[in-house]
């Protein structure tokens, strides 16, 4: 009895210990560049979580750049994963999107986005290219031009001259709510002045759980995430049906333009326009309120840019003949210095550490072998860190 006991304890160490001489040293054909795979499993997914204390680069990438030079090579939850802060690399891995590398999210967005199976193997590219095309429909120049200037306009006339009623005011709290408020309304009509529930703080609790590891299991946060997150997916589905079963609440927003595209692309369910709603309303609301929230810390960092962009301003009110009407295209155009602030502003508050893109097939570039030896789902990722 003993002895089998202490075989089968024995075969675990071993089984075990090969696991974790595989995990540390994945066999491959070619080399990978130096790193560590941290611990089986979770990898260094702890201390890429640490969120930066500092606008520089992420400290997860900056310790290990100085360690193993600008390529490395980690493990993040569960995927082994080659980072690159390397320009010719990451040139390199730019102009093969599509062919050699797409774009992937970490597991925890697939699970997210409900991404399973077929969907998602085939769907992420297709997907991924609808997104682009409806978003830059909805949020993108043309319809900044057309619709969306005075809206904003509105949208922060009424906030700023709230928040000054209201002595300090916690700026990313207060700018999260505004953009919530404002891309919901834009995405599934969402009224926020009218509404019993405020579903900003809903979301806000989402992502603020969103970030950890991917455990579905009763007790950690990202489980709580996801019975918070299905809720927000029933409500948007009940939305989504109150318009199928009621074209008279059609208001051309981008459910309307999604319902209106479930004719052509297959992909679009009745299940999947909630998700893309919910993912859209992720991806336009961290970033917009980060960035607006950082451009509040650096306008009051820098009097002098604030002292000009007001002489630039008060140029085109003096310009008018009613200094109250509306801001116009042109105006908007013609405002270079403001225009400049944005793109330092982008520039520097460059949120996301960097992005992650799935080896499609196995290449070198650099003498680096990318890789998708695991299999079709678990792949080496790319990661680049835009140098
Ligand atoms: C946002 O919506 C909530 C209700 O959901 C409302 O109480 C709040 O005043 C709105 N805020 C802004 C800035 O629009
Ligand atoms: C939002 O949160 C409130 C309070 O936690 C909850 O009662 C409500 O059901 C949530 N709504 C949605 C759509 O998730
Ligand atoms: C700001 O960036 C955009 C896009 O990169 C560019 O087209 C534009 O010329 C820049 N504006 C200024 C004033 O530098």
């Amino acid at each position: 009895m003993w002895t089998i006991g202490l075989a089968v304890v024995a075969l675990v160490v071993v089984y075990y210990t090969h696991l974790i001489f595989k995990w540390r040293s994945p066999k491959i054909e070619g080399v990978l560049p130096p790193g560590s795979m941290g611990w089986p499993l979770i990898g260094e997914t702890l201390q890429f979580i640490i969120p930066g204390k500092s606008l520089d680069l992420h400290p997860f990438v900056k310790k290990r750049m100085q360690k193993y030079g600008p390529i490395f090579k980690t493990s993040l939850v569960g995927r082994p994963i080659i980072v690159s802060t390397d320009y010719e690399m990451n040139k390199y891995i730019l102009q093969h999107e599509g062919t050699l590398v797409e774009l992937w999210y970490l597991d925890s967005f697939a699970k997210f986005f409900a991404l399973e199976g077929e969907t998602r193997v085939n769907a992420i590219g297709t997907v991924h290219k609808y997104l682009r095309s409806i978003t830059l429909n909805h949020f993108g120049v043309e319809s900044l031009k057309a619709s969306l200037l005075p809206k904003i306009e509105d949208m922060l006339h009424t906030n700023l001259a709230n928040w000054a009623t209201q002595g300090p005011v916690d700026v990313k709290q207060v700018i999260s709510v505004m953009v919530f408020n404002f891309t919901a309304n834009k995405i599934f009509g969402y009224d926020a002045a009218n509404s019993k529930e405020k579903l900003s703080e809903n979301y806000t609790k989402i992502l603020n759980s969103f970030i950890s590891l991917p455990l579905n299991i009763p007790g950690t946060s990202f489980h709580k995430c996801m019975k918070d997150r299905e809720k927000m997916l029933k409500m948007l589905k009940d939305t989504l049906m109150e318009r199928l079963s009621d074209p008279s609440k059609r208001r051309g927003d981008f459910l309307d333009q999604a319902i209106d595209d479930m004719k052509t692309e297959k992909f679009l369910t009745e299940d999947f326009i909630p998700q893309l709603m919910f993912g859209i309303l992720f991806a336009s609301f961290e970033s917009m309120s980060t960035t607006l929230t950082l451009t509040f810390k650096f306008l009051s960092e820098n009097p002098r840019v604030v002292e000009e962009l007001r002489v630039e301003h008060e140029a085109i009110v003096k310009k008018r003949e009613n200094p109250n009407s509306r801001l116009t295209w042109e105006e908007y155009r013609s405002m270079t210095f403001t225009q400049m602030v944005v793109n330092e502003t982008l520039r520097i508050s460059n949120i996301p550490p960097g992005l992650f893109r799935k080896a499609l097939k196995d290449f070198q570039v650099k003498g680096i072998h990318c890789s998708s030896w695991l299999d079709s789902n678990a792949c080496d990722s790319c990661y680049s860190v835009e140098p």
